[in-house]
C-alpha cells in the first residue's frame, strides 16, 4: 500500500473549502485525493491525472465511495491545460503535484527501471514504446560519450559520470548493451571498490539520470508547473512534493521567478519536510520536500 506523504501538511496548506475544484496531477492510488475529496465535499470536483493506467484504476476503486465529483484522466501532467479543457474546466482552486513513482510501479513495470532485476533497458513510462520513442538502450548504445556523461552528471549528480560514460562506450564497441544487468556490470567496472559499499547502490544515480532523460521529466515538470499557474484561481494554491534535489531546485527557482513577476506569493518560506514519526512509519518519505505557492 502506498502511504501518502506529508498528508496533514498538504491538506492544511491547500486551504480547501467546500465546493472547490482541485487538480491532483499525480493521483496514483488517491492517497492525498481521498482526503481532498472529504474536504471539498459533494459540491466539490476532483480532477485526477496520472500517466499510468493501473494507478488510475486503483484511484477509481479508492474513490468509489467518496463524496466529491471525481474525474480521472490518463495523461502527462505537462498537458494539464488540455486535460482541463477536455473536461470543460477553466480554473482550479488548488493543484497538487506529488512527484515520482511508487516502488510498486518501478518494480513491476518490466521496463528496466530497477537495477535489481534483469530486464530490457527501456525505462519508458509508456507501456509500449513506439519505434521512434527514446529509450535508455538507445542512449547507452548510440549517444556520444560526452552527452552520456553530461546527463549522468546533470540528472544523477553522479561524480563518476565521466568514468561511467567512458566504460559504456568502451564496452558497447564489443557488445550491444541490452539489459539492466549489462549496464549494472559496466557501472560496477567503472567505479572504485569503496563506492560499492555505500548506503546507496552504485547504479542508483545512473539509473535515475537515464529515467529522467528518457521521459523528459524535467521538461514535463517545468511545463506542468507553468500550466498550473495559468489555470489557478486568484488565491488558489499550488503544492509540490519532490524527492530529489534536482526537482526541488527547479521548483524553488520557479516559485522565486513567479514571485518576482508578481504572479503570487511563496507560502513556504522554509520548506516543509516530514517529522521523525512520519519517517519512522514511512521511510520513503525521508527525502520529501513540500513547497507551496499562492496565486495573486
Ligand atoms: C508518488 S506517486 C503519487 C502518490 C499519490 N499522491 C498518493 O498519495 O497516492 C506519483 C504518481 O505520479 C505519476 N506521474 C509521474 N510523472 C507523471 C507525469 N509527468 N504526468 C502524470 N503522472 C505522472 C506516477 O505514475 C505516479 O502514479
Amino acid at each position: 500500500m502506498h502511504i501518502p506523504v506529508l498528508l496533514k501538511e498538504v491538506i492544511n496548506f491547500l486551504n480547501l473549502k467546500e465546493g472547490d475544484i482541485v487538480v491532483d496531477a499525480t493521483i496514483n492510488g488517491a492517497g492525498h485525493s481521498k482526503e481532498i475529496c472529504g474536504q471539498i465535499g459533494e459540491k466539490g470536483t476532483l480532477i485526477g491525472i496520472d500517466l499510468d493506467q493501473k494507478s488510475l484504476d486503483e484511484a477509481d476503486k479508492e474513490l468509489k465511495h467518496s463524496k466529491c465529483k471525481v474525474i480521472l484522466q490518463k495523461n502527462n501532467f505537462r498537458n494539464l491545460d488540455k486535460v482541463l479543457e477536455k473536461v470543460s474546466i477553466k480554473k482550479a482552486n488548488a493543484i497538487l503535484f506529488d512527484l515520482g513513482f511508487s516502488s510498486n510501479q518501478i518494480d513491476k513495470s518490466g521496463r528496466g527501471f530497477s537495477f535489481q532485476k534483469d530486464e530490457p533497458l527501456l525505462m519508458t513510462f509508456k507501456e509500449n514504446p513506439a519505434e521512434e520513442d527514446l529509450t535508455a538502450r538507445e542512449i547507452v548504445n548510440n549517444w556520444e560519450e560526452n552527452n552520456i556523461a553530461d546527463i549522468i552528471y546533470a540528472y544523477g549528480e553522479e561524480k563518476f559520470s565521466r568514468q561511467i560514460a567512458k566504460k559504456i562506450v568502451e564496452i558497447r564497441k564489443e557488445k550491444w548493451i541490452e539489459t539492466t544487468m549489462d549496464l549494472v556490470k559496466i557501472i560496477e567496472k567503472a567505479t572504485p571498490n569503496w563506492y560499492k559499499h555505500k548506503k546507496i547502490h552504485f547504479a542508483t544515480k545512473t539509473f535515475q539520470a537515464l529515467r529522467i532523460t528518457v521521459n523528459d521529466e524535467i521538461g514535463a515538470l517545468k511545463e506542468g508547473l507553468n500550466k498550473s499557474l495559468n489555470v489557478l484561481e486568484k488565491d488558489g494554491r499550488l503544492a509540490v512534493i519532490s524527492f530529489h534535489s534536482i526537482e526541488d531546485r527547479i521548483i524553488k527557482q520557479f516559485f522565486r521567478n513567479k514571485k518576482e513577476e508578481n504572479i503570487g506569493t511563496i507560502i513556504t518560506k522554509k520548506i516543509i519536510v516530514p517529522n521523525r514519526d512520519e519517517i519512522l512509519k514511512n521511510p520513503r518519505s525521508r527525502s520529501a520536500k513540500l513547497r507551496i505557492f499562492q496565486k495573486n
